[in-house]
């Protein structure tokens, strides 16, 4: 049996006989003496080896390499004063060995180094074939028990002191309104059906709370089929919450205290509460975004009405056809950002291109304050128009002033990219400082420009702000997000649970009754039988932990993640299966199979 783990093992252990399991993360031979690092999941403790003090294990300590699976029996001593190590956990300690026994080998060479000592950086197409040797390495192995504690501060908090339960829900089901596209799973029983896999567990948590079970959480897996970044996966997961007979106000009271919750049992960080908030209106009007990082300003300032009568056509004429001009203010951007890179074949117009500008318009403050314009804009701004300028933005000397112009979404979407990558190359962003803030009050709907209709912006269930009824099609919904460091790592809404409120949404993103009962009609059904008012939330477990482990990709908290083409490198998936297999599941693939 197993003593203790080897990061447990301190000065409290010392003159005891212990045994331990675990891998030999390196072996040292210093003349005669043999050091060996023995590692668990816990962490790394020294052995020592030598042919006077320990004749019995010395021969065994010889051969050792490095990730070979041992168990190890010894005394626990002080380490001598010259090699005490207070950067090591058990750096008090190490263990002559008495016994060393080999448990197994290696067959083959290792494709990368493990060992805790090694800091070379391994690709991660490399570590994700090799899973599983690159989560015994220390910074995966770390992030992987960070999670842990987290989904174990969550239970504990919602379970214990908040009276929830936990539910699962179906993963073979019917395609929910989250908006991706579904994985789907075909059915070999019902000829011809599909099942989907769940985006979230969004129509069964609502049917919870038809059913009465008042507070519902769950660890729950989800899907999507989407463009994959470095903060999204297509199997993720999301700690899920739905909550009967509370207003927002007390969700979001709730919610805070659970992250509060989670940040001082993980991280040992007293939250301050209550948390901010910004609004979804001036989110974009400061920031652009839905999910500002406010770690740092650069705020965007609007000069629509300053600029719609300037002799700038750019400005002028976007205004005129209802778009907007907005200035991101760049503090010492003289020195730091030169005009190769603002204009055309430049990093930063690249950027903003990709964001669908034309161009980026661009003021210089020199010396003085004296504005230093360039180009159109040059002669089309009379002296006050500058000084307003100057004033409203807060511009000093050496400031760099962008301009983005046109449609609202084109703007704030290009001032938000560029504020981001210009803040981060200034330094501004301080990464150790936490920024939690909630966003409310959404729209409920935004226009889909391709299909020439409004969408649900949350889902349709999503209710409206009671005193935005009247006009639905411009309604703020009683909607909101936790955005972390600009993230978005949550997001919920309450829920419309009045039939009449219901028709009228789906009237307004177009779809009629007939389809709105075809897709989510037992919802519809159930909610005849006695709904009580409710609201959720889910969070992306997979982000957040992410953020809480200082990592920038969700792959890296995640134990065996998909890569960027949504392959799994380890297992190989997906992959080719028997024509019998399809057959059975009566699908036929119109993929030309390769000669
Ligand atoms: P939403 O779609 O906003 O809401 O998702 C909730 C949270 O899940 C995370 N998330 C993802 N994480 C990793 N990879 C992805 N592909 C991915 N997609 C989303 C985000 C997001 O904030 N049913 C509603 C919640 C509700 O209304 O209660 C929902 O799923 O952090």
């Amino acid at each position: 049996m197993r003593t203790l783990y080897c990061g447990e093992l301190t000065g409290a252990e010392i003159g005891k006989t212990v045994n331990l399991f675990g891998w030999v993360d390196r072996r040292r031979d210093h003349g005669g003496v043999i050091f060996l690092d023995l590692r668990d999941r816990s962490g790394i403790v020294q052995i020592v080896s030598d042919p006077e003090r320990t004749p019995d294990s010395y021969e065994t300590a010889e051969k050792m390499r490095n990730e070979y699976v041992v168990q190890i029996t010894g005394r626990v001593s002080r380490r001598p004063e010259e090699s005490l190590n207070s950067k090591l956990p058990t750096g008090e300690v190490e263990i002559y060995a008495d016994e060393i026994k080999l448990l197994n080998g290696l067959g083959k060479q290792l494709p990368f180094q493990v060992s805790t000592a090694e800091n070379e950086p391994v690709r991660e197409e490399l570590r994700l074939k090799y899973r599983y040797l690159d989560l015994r390495r220390d910074r995966m192995s770390r992030n992987l028990q960070l999670r842990h504690q987290t989904i174990k501060a969550i239970r504990r908090f919602l379970e214990d002191d908040e009276k929830f339960i936990e539910v699962e829900t179906p993963i073979l089901t019917r395609s929910t309104p989250e908006g991706a596209r579904d994985y789907l799973v075909p059915s070999r029983v019902n000829e011809g059906e599909w099942f989907a896999l769940p985006q979230s567990p969004q129509l069964f948590k609502q049917l919870l709370m038809v059913s009465g079970f008042d507070r519902y959480y769950q660890i729950a897996r989800c899907f999507r089929d989407e463009d994959l970044r470095a903060d999204r996966q297509p199997e993720f997961t999301q700690l899920d919450m739905e909550m009967s007979f509370m207003s927002q106000e007390e969700i979001l009271e709730l919610n805070e205290k659970l992250v509060a919750h989670i940040f001082k049992q993980v991280k040992g960080i007293d939250l301050p509460l209550p948390l901010p908030r910004l609004t979804y209106a001036e989110a974009m009007d400061r920031y652009g975004s839905d999910k500002p990082d406010t770690r740092f300003g650069m705020e965007l300032v609007d000069v629509s009405d300053l600029m719609k009568d300037s002799g700038f056509k750019v400005f002028s004429g976007a205004i005129a056809s209802g778009g907007i001009v907005k200035v991101l203010p760049i503090p010492g951007g003289n020195d730091a950002v030169s005009n190769v890179r603002i204009k055309p074949g430049g990093d930063l117009f690249k950027e903003a291109s990709e964001a669908g500008a034309k161009g980026l318009a661009y003021i210089r403050v020199k010396d003085g304050g004296k504005i230093d314009t360039i180009g159109a804009i040059k002669d089309n701004l009379s002296e006050a128009q500058k000084q307003e300028l100057l004033d409203r933005t807060g511009a000093q000397p050496g400031h760099l002033l962008l301009f983005g112009a046109g449609d609202a979404g084109t703007v704030n979407k290009t001032l938000d990219r560029l504020r981001l990558v210009i803040g981060q190359q200034l330094g501004l962003i301080d990464k150790d400082k936490i920024n939690l803030l909630w966003v409310t009050d959404f729209p409920m709907f935004e226009w889909n420009q391709d299909e020439k209709r409004l969408e649900a912006l949350h889902h349709p269930f999503t209710a409206p702000h009671p005193e935005d009824v009247g006009e639905l099609k411009t309604a703020r919904a009683q909607a909101y997000d936790l955005v972390f460091n600009g993230y978005e790592i949550g997001g919920g809404s309450l829920r419309i649970y009045q039939r009449e409120i219901q028709e009228k949404v789906f009237e307004a993103i177009g779809l009629s009754a007939e389809e709105a009962y075809s897709k989510f009609g037992f919802l519809l059904e159930a909610f005849e039988y006695g709904t009580p008012p409710h609201g959720g939330i889910a969070y992306g477990l997979d982000r957040f932990v992410m953020l809480l482990a200082g990592e920038e990709s969700i792959r890296d908290t995640i134990a065996f993640p998909k890569t960027q083409q949504a392959r799994c490198l380890l297992a190989n998936a997906p992959s080719a299966v028997d024509k019998k297999q399809l057959k059975e599941l009566h699908v036929a693939s119109t993929v030309k199979e390769k000669k």
